[in-house]
């Protein structure tokens, strides 16, 4: 087997009206002055007045920043810096999707450790201390609040850099479903599939451990089950419940195990045609776990891209790169932009140049 070590640094907080807990929290973890960020949809769904009057109630001022979108890039980083140095914050809450959740982690490095967020790009490049944070999401798709990873785009180059560091992690995760009832159905169809794939992909990477497995494992069991009914009611609070437990678990297991080459062609995807992460990855994900005939996929399903075809369709995501615009004769240099993506190096099969235009010309 292979050895592994694990040590969890994230207090998990689970369950619906919890939220409501979250300056306890704060108190406990030693919060004054605290940044919130988190984007307008969550001011608009009353969240972020919860959370202020939550930290409030226990004498702590909190500043809610919301200067980013969907793709959160190195210059809105340098903005949400500039803004938490000028409070001298002790603290930082992320509340919302990945987006809000990666800037809350690059924030923080940069605050505290300088420089540009391009100088951190990779794995546990942060010298120094960070300042304590509270990851709430409310999206039950991208698992950030179970890493130490952010997801950050070069403002100049477009390129989606990956940056993670222990220290990064949130200090406290609160998952409350009465939070993630709120995400709209088209964001509930993306993150959705995007933390199934998650489950999928980390199944099967070479640095899929025993523990990565359990995770991966019991994701795909509750996300399978539960993921076409939140899909149909949205005030389906348990399935709401188990997606988001779901997500958990399969950013849980990313966090050993890391992705694969379904995450390597999505990439480009996202790049160069500004197709939504989940998305892109509906449309390689049955191809890629076709072509990667790996035998453990028995375990989760019988027909597992059947499967995961009909997940797609009931959230009515489109299965082909025809059907989102990508030009047939563009394949090429977007299989050699997937060649060079990071995650794809863990696929249980090496995806080269001729193996990742074969596989858009699949999808297309
Ligand atoms: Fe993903």
């Amino acid at each position: 087997m292979t050895p592994f070590e694990h040590a969890s640094r994230t207090r998990l907080v689970f369950g619906s009206g919890r939220i409501h807990e979250i300056g306890r929290h704060a108190r406990e973890l030693g919060f004054r002055r605290t940044l919130i960020v988190s984007d307008a949809g969550m001011q608009k769904a009353g969240h972020v007045a919860t959370v202020l009057s939550a930290l409030a109630g226990e004498g702590i001022e909190s500043s809610p920043w919301s200067n980013f979108d969907a793709n959160p890039d190195s210059q809105m980083v340098e903005h949400g810096r500039d803004f938490a140095s000028k409070l001298n914050v002790d603290s930082i809450i992320g509340l919302g999707g990945g987006s809000s959740m990666d800037c809350a982690k690059a924030i923080n490095i940069v605050l505290t450790n300088g420089g540009r967020i391009q100088d951190y790009w990779g794995h546990g490049k942060v010298p120094g201390a960070m300042l304590p944070m509270i990851g709430v999401p409310s999206t039950t798709g991208t698992g950030s609040e179970a890493q130490s990873y952010a997801l950050i785009s070069d403002a100049a180059t477009h390129v989606k850099m990956a940056i993670g560091d222990e220290k990064a992690a949130f200090a406290v995760a609160i998952l409350d479903p009465e939070v993630a009832r709120t995400q709209p159905r088209a964001v509930r169809a993306v993150a959705g599939y995007d933390a199934i794939s998650h489950a999928v992909e980390t199944y099967v990477t070479t640095k899929r451990n025993a523990l990565s497995l359990c995770y991966s494992r019991e994701a795909w069991r509750l996300m399978e089950g539960s993921f076409e009914r939140l899909m149909a009611d949205a005030d389906d609070v348990e399935a709401v419940a188990e997606m988001q437990l779901g997500a958990w678990f399969s950013g849980a297991a990313i966090e050993a195990s890391m992705l694969g080459a379904t995450h390597a062609l999505a990439n480009p995807l996202t790049a160069v045609y500004g197709i939504t992460h989940g998305q892109a990855i509906a449309v390689m994900l049955p191809h890629v776990v076709g072509w990667n005939e790996h035998p453990d996929y028995m375990e989760l399903h019988a027909d597992l891209p059947r499967r995961l075809r009909e997940l797609a369709d009931a959230a009515g995501l489109a299965c082909s790169l025809q059907a989102l615009g990508v030009a047939e004769d563009r394949l090429p240099v977007l299989a050699e932009a997937a060649t060079k993506q990071w995650t794809g190096k863990f696929n249980p099969r090496p995806l080269d140049f001729d193996s990742a235009l074969e596989l858009y010309r699949c999808a297309y």
